[in-house]
Protein backbone atom coordinates (compact mmCIF):
# COMPACT_ATOMS: atom_id res chain seq x y z
CA UNK A 1 0.00 0.00 0.00
CA UNK A 2 1.19 3.75 -0.72
CA UNK A 3 0.91 5.84 1.68
CA UNK A 4 1.80 9.59 1.97
CA UNK A 5 3.89 11.13 4.61
CA UNK A 6 6.10 13.79 5.95
CA UNK A 7 9.74 13.51 6.58
CA UNK A 8 9.22 13.66 10.04
CA UNK A 9 7.75 10.91 10.40
CA UNK A 10 10.03 8.85 8.11
CA UNK A 11 11.82 5.63 9.92
CA UNK A 12 14.76 3.22 9.31
CA UNK A 13 13.43 0.88 7.86
CA UNK A 14 10.46 2.28 5.57
CA UNK A 15 10.67 1.55 1.75
CA UNK A 16 10.30 5.19 0.29
CA UNK A 17 8.17 4.89 -3.01
CA UNK A 18 9.28 8.35 -4.56
CA UNK A 19 9.98 12.34 -3.46
CA UNK A 20 6.36 14.07 -3.55
CA UNK A 21 7.39 17.38 -2.45
CA UNK A 22 10.88 18.45 -2.26
CA UNK A 23 12.11 22.47 -1.62
CA UNK A 24 15.31 23.11 -3.89
CA UNK A 25 16.81 20.69 -6.35
CA UNK A 26 19.31 19.19 -5.37
CA UNK A 27 18.18 15.55 -6.77
CA UNK A 28 17.54 12.55 -4.56
CA UNK A 29 17.24 9.01 -5.48
CA UNK A 30 13.45 8.24 -5.34
CA UNK A 31 13.07 4.72 -4.43
CA UNK A 32 14.56 2.32 -1.77
CA UNK A 33 14.86 1.52 1.50
CA UNK A 34 15.79 3.47 4.57
CA UNK A 35 18.63 1.93 6.10
CA UNK A 36 19.20 4.51 8.56
CA UNK A 37 19.21 7.59 10.73
CA UNK A 38 21.63 9.34 9.12
CA UNK A 39 19.63 8.68 5.68
CA UNK A 40 16.44 10.40 7.32
CA UNK A 41 18.65 13.49 7.95
CA UNK A 42 20.55 13.61 4.37
CA UNK A 43 16.64 13.42 2.91
CA UNK A 44 16.03 16.26 5.56
CA UNK A 45 19.34 18.02 4.69
CA UNK A 46 18.06 18.02 0.87
CA UNK A 47 14.64 19.35 1.51
CA UNK A 48 12.70 16.53 1.30
CA UNK A 49 9.58 17.66 3.04
CA UNK A 50 7.02 14.40 2.11
CA UNK A 51 6.99 11.42 0.65
CA UNK A 52 5.78 8.33 -0.35
CA UNK A 53 6.05 4.98 1.16
CA UNK A 54 5.20 1.55 0.40
CA UNK A 55 4.22 0.07 3.06
CA UNK A 56 4.65 -3.79 1.82
CA UNK A 57 8.02 -3.29 1.17
CA UNK A 58 8.94 -2.21 4.33
CA UNK A 59 11.47 -4.24 6.25
CA UNK A 60 9.19 -3.96 9.17
CA UNK A 61 5.24 -3.34 8.11
CA UNK A 62 3.43 -0.55 8.84
CA UNK A 63 0.39 -2.67 9.98
CA UNK A 64 0.21 -2.10 13.59
CA UNK A 65 0.62 1.52 13.47
CA UNK A 66 -2.57 2.50 14.13
CA UNK A 67 -3.43 -0.41 16.70
CA UNK A 68 -4.33 1.99 20.11
CA UNK A 69 -3.01 1.13 23.00
CA UNK A 70 -3.61 -1.34 24.83
CA UNK A 71 -4.09 -3.11 28.41
CA UNK A 72 -2.78 -6.48 27.13
CA UNK A 73 0.67 -7.00 25.59
CA UNK A 74 0.59 -7.02 21.54
CA UNK A 75 1.42 -10.72 19.97
CA UNK A 76 4.00 -9.89 17.26
CA UNK A 77 2.77 -10.66 13.79
CA UNK A 78 5.95 -11.50 12.07
CA UNK A 79 9.39 -13.00 13.78
CA UNK A 80 12.07 -10.61 14.26
CA UNK A 81 13.74 -10.48 11.43
CA UNK A 82 16.01 -12.97 9.91
CA UNK A 83 19.43 -13.09 12.71
CA UNK A 84 22.17 -13.97 10.88
CA UNK A 85 24.39 -16.56 13.36
CA UNK A 86 27.84 -17.02 12.55
CA UNK A 87 28.78 -19.12 15.55
CA UNK A 88 26.70 -21.26 18.16
CA UNK A 89 25.09 -20.36 21.23
CA UNK A 90 27.25 -22.75 23.14
CA UNK A 91 30.61 -21.42 21.09
CA UNK A 92 29.54 -17.66 21.78
CA UNK A 93 28.49 -18.12 25.46
CA UNK A 94 31.63 -18.70 26.45
CA UNK A 95 33.16 -15.56 25.27
CA UNK A 96 30.14 -13.65 25.79
CA UNK A 97 29.81 -14.65 29.63
CA UNK A 98 33.54 -12.99 30.17
CA UNK A 99 32.53 -10.01 27.83
CA UNK A 100 29.36 -9.82 30.39
CA UNK A 101 31.75 -9.78 33.44
CA UNK A 102 33.66 -7.60 31.55
CA UNK A 103 31.56 -5.27 31.44
CA UNK A 104 30.13 -4.70 34.79
CA UNK A 105 33.49 -4.40 36.24
CA UNK A 106 34.45 -1.34 33.62
CA UNK A 107 31.21 0.30 34.55
CA UNK A 108 32.34 -0.01 38.19
CA UNK A 109 34.99 1.94 37.27
CA UNK A 110 33.48 4.70 35.28
CA UNK A 111 30.95 5.20 38.23
CA UNK A 112 34.13 5.37 40.37
CA UNK A 113 35.80 8.04 38.35
CA UNK A 114 32.62 10.29 37.99
CA UNK A 115 32.11 9.85 41.71
CA UNK A 116 35.94 11.09 42.36
CA UNK A 117 35.75 13.39 39.59
CA UNK A 118 38.53 12.02 37.89
CA UNK A 119 38.20 12.87 33.68
CA UNK A 120 36.15 10.70 31.30
CA UNK A 121 38.27 8.18 29.57
CA UNK A 122 36.26 7.16 26.60
CA UNK A 123 39.29 4.49 25.24
CA UNK A 124 38.33 1.36 27.05
CA UNK A 125 34.27 1.55 27.36
CA UNK A 126 34.25 2.30 23.66
CA UNK A 127 36.53 -0.61 22.48
CA UNK A 128 34.66 -2.98 24.94
CA UNK A 129 31.15 -2.06 23.54
CA UNK A 130 32.16 -2.50 20.34
CA UNK A 131 33.22 -6.04 21.48
CA UNK A 132 29.93 -6.24 22.58
CA UNK A 133 28.34 -5.48 18.89
CA UNK A 134 30.73 -8.27 17.99
CA UNK A 135 29.25 -10.53 20.13
CA UNK A 136 25.77 -9.63 19.17
CA UNK A 137 27.22 -9.97 15.35
CA UNK A 138 28.49 -13.68 15.52
CA UNK A 139 25.10 -14.70 17.62
CA UNK A 140 23.21 -12.49 19.11
CA UNK A 141 21.38 -14.99 21.47
CA UNK A 142 24.61 -15.27 23.58
CA UNK A 143 24.30 -12.06 25.54
CA UNK A 144 20.73 -11.77 24.98
CA UNK A 145 20.55 -14.61 27.35
CA UNK A 146 22.97 -12.90 29.71
CA UNK A 147 21.20 -10.28 30.73
CA UNK A 148 19.00 -12.36 32.50
CA UNK A 149 21.72 -12.73 35.11
CA UNK A 150 20.84 -10.47 38.23
CA UNK A 151 23.33 -10.02 40.91
CA UNK A 152 21.13 -8.63 44.03
CA UNK A 153 23.47 -5.40 44.67
CA UNK A 154 24.33 -4.72 40.83
CA UNK A 155 21.18 -3.41 39.56
CA UNK A 156 23.05 -0.14 38.65
CA UNK A 157 25.93 -1.98 36.37
CA UNK A 158 23.84 -4.83 35.28
CA UNK A 159 21.12 -2.34 33.81
CA UNK A 160 23.41 -0.47 31.79
CA UNK A 161 25.41 -3.04 30.04
CA UNK A 162 21.70 -4.85 29.73
CA UNK A 163 20.35 -1.72 27.83
CA UNK A 164 23.83 -1.38 26.03
CA UNK A 165 23.11 -5.24 24.58
CA UNK A 166 19.36 -4.66 23.97
CA UNK A 167 20.03 -1.58 21.89
CA UNK A 168 22.91 -3.42 20.10
CA UNK A 169 20.23 -5.96 19.37
CA UNK A 170 17.45 -3.07 18.39
CA UNK A 171 19.81 -1.22 16.00
CA UNK A 172 20.70 -4.36 14.01
CA UNK A 173 17.26 -5.09 14.31
CA UNK A 174 16.25 -1.65 12.33
CA UNK A 175 19.06 -2.27 9.67
CA UNK A 176 20.75 0.67 10.87
CA UNK A 177 24.68 0.77 9.97
CA UNK A 178 27.48 -0.84 12.25
CA UNK A 179 28.89 2.31 13.22
CA UNK A 180 25.62 3.87 14.44
CA UNK A 181 25.11 0.42 15.94
CA UNK A 182 28.49 0.53 17.95
CA UNK A 183 27.27 4.44 18.91
CA UNK A 184 23.58 3.52 20.29
CA UNK A 185 25.27 0.30 22.25
CA UNK A 186 27.79 2.58 23.47
CA UNK A 187 25.46 5.51 24.37
CA UNK A 188 23.44 2.78 25.99
CA UNK A 189 26.59 1.68 28.28
CA UNK A 190 27.08 5.56 29.46
CA UNK A 191 22.95 6.63 29.81
CA UNK A 192 22.74 6.13 33.89
CA UNK A 193 26.44 6.86 34.71
CA UNK A 194 25.39 9.98 36.71
CA UNK A 195 23.18 7.81 39.09
CA UNK A 196 26.40 7.02 40.90
CA UNK A 197 25.98 10.36 42.19
CA UNK A 198 22.71 10.11 43.50
CA UNK A 199 22.30 9.26 47.44
CA UNK A 200 21.88 5.92 48.03
CA UNK A 201 19.09 6.14 50.21
CA UNK A 202 17.17 7.84 47.04
CA UNK A 203 18.29 5.60 44.64
CA UNK A 204 18.04 1.97 46.27
CA UNK A 205 14.49 3.70 47.88
CA UNK A 206 12.22 0.89 47.67
CA UNK A 207 8.70 2.54 46.84
CA UNK A 208 7.45 5.66 45.12
CA UNK A 209 10.13 8.49 45.72
CA UNK A 210 8.52 12.16 47.48
CA UNK A 211 8.43 14.98 45.28
CA UNK A 212 11.81 16.56 46.55
CA UNK A 213 13.30 12.87 45.93
CA UNK A 214 12.36 12.83 42.76
CA UNK A 215 13.72 16.23 41.96
CA UNK A 216 17.18 15.04 43.78
CA UNK A 217 16.93 11.27 41.15
CA UNK A 218 16.39 13.65 38.48
CA UNK A 219 20.29 15.13 38.21
CA UNK A 220 21.67 12.16 37.36
CA UNK A 221 20.99 12.96 33.68
CA UNK A 222 22.52 16.13 34.19
CA UNK A 223 25.62 14.96 36.40
CA UNK A 224 26.20 12.12 33.33
CA UNK A 225 26.04 14.77 31.00
CA UNK A 226 28.24 17.12 32.63
CA UNK A 227 30.65 14.45 32.77
CA UNK A 228 30.91 13.21 29.65
CA UNK A 229 30.48 16.68 28.41
CA UNK A 230 34.26 17.07 29.34
CA UNK A 231 35.21 14.75 26.43
CA UNK A 232 35.69 14.07 22.73
CA UNK A 233 32.83 12.24 22.66
CA UNK A 234 30.57 12.45 20.02
CA UNK A 235 27.61 15.37 20.52
CA UNK A 236 24.79 13.05 19.14
CA UNK A 237 25.85 10.61 21.53
CA UNK A 238 25.59 13.21 24.36
CA UNK A 239 22.64 14.35 23.26
CA UNK A 240 20.78 10.41 23.13
CA UNK A 241 22.29 9.88 26.80
CA UNK A 242 20.56 13.24 27.95
CA UNK A 243 17.06 12.45 26.41
CA UNK A 244 16.43 9.22 27.82
CA UNK A 245 13.85 10.45 30.20
CA UNK A 246 12.51 12.77 27.65
CA UNK A 247 8.78 12.73 26.98
CA UNK A 248 7.06 13.26 23.76
CA UNK A 249 4.50 15.10 25.04
CA UNK A 250 7.18 17.40 26.80
CA UNK A 251 6.35 16.18 30.17
CA UNK A 252 9.97 14.91 30.71
CA UNK A 253 13.48 15.71 31.91
CA UNK A 254 15.67 17.46 32.44
CA UNK A 255 14.71 19.45 29.45
CA UNK A 256 11.19 19.14 29.21
CA UNK A 257 11.95 18.81 24.93
CA UNK A 258 8.77 17.61 23.00
CA UNK A 259 8.33 15.31 19.97
CA UNK A 260 10.58 16.71 17.14
CA UNK A 261 13.30 18.26 19.45
CA UNK A 262 14.04 14.42 20.77
CA UNK A 263 16.40 12.96 18.80
CA UNK A 264 15.91 9.49 17.45
CA UNK A 265 18.43 7.88 19.31
CA UNK A 266 16.97 9.49 22.49
CA UNK A 267 13.70 8.05 21.82
CA UNK A 268 14.62 3.76 21.20
CA UNK A 269 17.31 4.38 24.44
CA UNK A 270 14.25 5.72 26.67
CA UNK A 271 12.40 2.63 24.92
CA UNK A 272 15.38 0.06 26.09
CA UNK A 273 16.18 1.68 28.93
CA UNK A 274 12.35 1.26 30.49
CA UNK A 275 11.99 -2.45 29.27
CA UNK A 276 14.94 -3.28 31.31
CA UNK A 277 14.14 -1.75 34.19
CA UNK A 278 10.45 -3.03 34.13
CA UNK A 279 11.92 -6.42 33.60
CA UNK A 280 14.34 -6.20 36.39
CA UNK A 281 14.47 -8.12 40.01
CA UNK A 282 14.91 -5.65 42.45
CA UNK A 283 16.04 -6.02 46.12
CA UNK A 284 12.37 -4.42 46.57
CA UNK A 285 10.94 -6.13 43.73
CA UNK A 286 10.62 -8.78 40.87
CA UNK A 287 10.52 -8.34 37.67
CA UNK A 288 7.76 -8.19 34.86
CA UNK A 289 8.07 -10.87 32.86
CA UNK A 290 8.31 -9.80 29.07
CA UNK A 291 4.73 -9.83 28.33
CA UNK A 292 3.39 -7.53 31.36
CA UNK A 293 6.91 -5.03 30.26
CA UNK A 294 5.58 -5.32 26.39
CA UNK A 295 2.43 -4.10 27.61
CA UNK A 296 3.29 -1.24 29.77
CA UNK A 297 5.22 0.21 27.08
CA UNK A 298 2.34 0.06 24.55
CA UNK A 299 0.59 1.77 27.18
CA UNK A 300 3.28 5.15 27.06
CA UNK A 301 3.00 5.37 23.79
CA UNK A 302 2.67 7.47 22.06
CA UNK A 303 2.14 10.24 24.35
CA UNK A 304 5.66 9.52 26.75
CA UNK A 305 7.15 6.65 24.29
CA UNK A 306 7.54 6.87 20.24
CA UNK A 307 5.16 4.14 19.02
CA UNK A 308 7.23 3.01 15.77
CA UNK A 309 10.40 2.28 18.17
CA UNK A 310 7.85 0.53 20.52
CA UNK A 311 6.53 -1.55 17.92
CA UNK A 312 9.81 -2.34 16.56
CA UNK A 313 11.24 -3.20 19.66
CA UNK A 314 8.75 -5.53 20.70
CA UNK A 315 9.10 -7.14 17.22
CA UNK A 316 12.67 -7.36 17.62
CA UNK A 317 12.71 -9.17 20.93
CA UNK A 318 9.60 -11.27 20.09
CA UNK A 319 6.69 -13.03 21.44
CA UNK A 320 9.02 -15.02 24.05
CA UNK A 321 12.51 -13.14 24.28
CA UNK A 322 16.16 -15.00 24.35
CA UNK A 323 16.86 -15.65 27.79
CA UNK A 324 13.28 -15.31 29.28
CA UNK A 325 11.41 -18.50 31.02
CA UNK A 326 7.90 -20.26 30.17
CA UNK A 327 5.74 -22.20 31.24
CA UNK A 328 5.16 -25.59 29.01
CA UNK A 329 2.29 -27.61 28.62
CA UNK A 330 3.55 -30.36 30.60
CA UNK A 331 4.30 -28.07 33.69
CA UNK A 332 7.72 -27.58 33.14
CA UNK A 333 10.07 -24.14 33.17
CA UNK A 334 12.14 -23.73 30.09
CA UNK A 335 14.62 -20.78 29.27
CA UNK A 336 14.03 -19.40 25.49
CA UNK A 337 17.63 -19.82 23.79
CA UNK A 338 16.46 -18.87 20.16
CA UNK A 339 13.23 -17.69 18.46
CA UNK A 340 12.20 -20.19 15.50
CA UNK A 341 10.01 -18.94 12.32
CA UNK A 342 6.98 -19.40 14.30
CA UNK A 343 7.34 -16.84 16.86
CA UNK A 344 5.15 -18.87 19.72
CA UNK A 345 7.43 -22.00 19.00
CA UNK A 346 10.69 -21.16 20.13
CA UNK A 347 13.83 -23.36 20.60
CA UNK A 348 14.45 -24.08 24.78
CA UNK A 349 16.33 -24.96 27.76
CA UNK A 350 14.10 -27.31 29.55
CA UNK A 351 15.14 -27.32 33.15
CA UNK A 352 13.00 -27.43 35.96
CA UNK A 353 9.62 -29.34 37.08
CA UNK A 354 6.78 -27.09 38.78
CA UNK A 355 4.82 -30.50 39.28
CA UNK A 356 8.06 -32.13 41.63
CA UNK A 357 9.35 -28.99 42.44
CA UNK A 358 12.72 -29.85 41.51
CA UNK A 359 15.29 -28.95 38.57
CA UNK A 360 15.98 -31.21 35.84
CA UNK A 361 19.16 -32.37 33.83
CA UNK A 362 18.71 -29.43 31.48
CA UNK A 363 17.88 -30.84 27.75
CA UNK A 364 17.29 -28.30 24.82
CA UNK A 365 14.29 -28.86 22.66
CA UNK A 366 13.28 -27.01 19.57
CA UNK A 367 9.08 -26.56 19.86
CA UNK A 368 8.78 -26.23 16.55
CA UNK A 369 9.43 -29.61 15.81
CA UNK A 370 7.71 -30.79 18.89
CA UNK A 371 4.36 -32.31 18.59
CA UNK A 372 3.13 -32.33 21.83
CA UNK A 373 4.68 -29.88 23.84
CA UNK A 374 3.57 -26.09 24.09
CA UNK A 375 4.46 -22.58 25.84
CA UNK A 376 1.66 -21.64 28.06
CA UNK A 377 2.64 -18.51 28.97
CA UNK A 378 5.84 -16.11 30.01
CA UNK A 379 6.79 -16.45 33.67
CA UNK A 380 9.26 -14.87 36.08
CA UNK A 381 12.01 -16.99 38.41
CA UNK A 382 10.62 -15.30 41.55
CA UNK A 383 7.41 -17.52 40.82
CA UNK A 384 8.71 -20.34 40.74
CA UNK A 385 11.57 -20.00 43.64
CA UNK A 386 13.81 -20.27 40.31
CA UNK A 387 17.83 -19.27 41.06
CA UNK A 388 18.58 -18.08 37.71
CA UNK A 389 22.27 -17.15 38.41
CA UNK A 390 22.81 -20.34 39.95
CA UNK A 391 20.78 -22.43 36.87
CA UNK A 392 23.11 -20.44 34.59
CA UNK A 393 26.39 -21.48 36.05
CA UNK A 394 25.33 -25.31 36.10
CA UNK A 395 23.51 -25.11 32.77
CA UNK A 396 24.26 -22.68 30.55
CA UNK A 397 27.30 -20.53 31.15
CA UNK A 398 30.37 -21.69 30.06
CA UNK A 399 32.88 -19.08 30.73
FE1 LIG B 1 18.21 7.13 33.83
Amino acid sequence: MIKTITIEELKPGMFVHKIVEQKGDLSVKSQGRVSSIEMVNVLKKRGVKTLAIDTEKAFTPETKEDIPAEKTAPEPVTTPAEKVKKVSLENELARASKLHAQGKEIQRILQTNLQKEMPFDGSIPKEFSNKLVESVDRNPDALLCLTQIREKDDYLLEHSLNVAILLANFAKFLGMSEEEVQDLSYAGFLHDLGKIKIPDEILHKPGKLTVSEMEIMKKHVQYGVDHLKETDLDEALIQAIGEHHERLDGRGYPYGRKGDEISNAGRMLAVADMYDALTADRVYKAGMSSKKAFAVLMNESPVRLDKYYVQQFIKCLGVYPVGSLVMLSNERLAMVLQQNDSPFMPVVKVFYSVKQGHYLTPKDVDLSQEKTVTVTKAVIASEYNIDINAFFERSVSIG
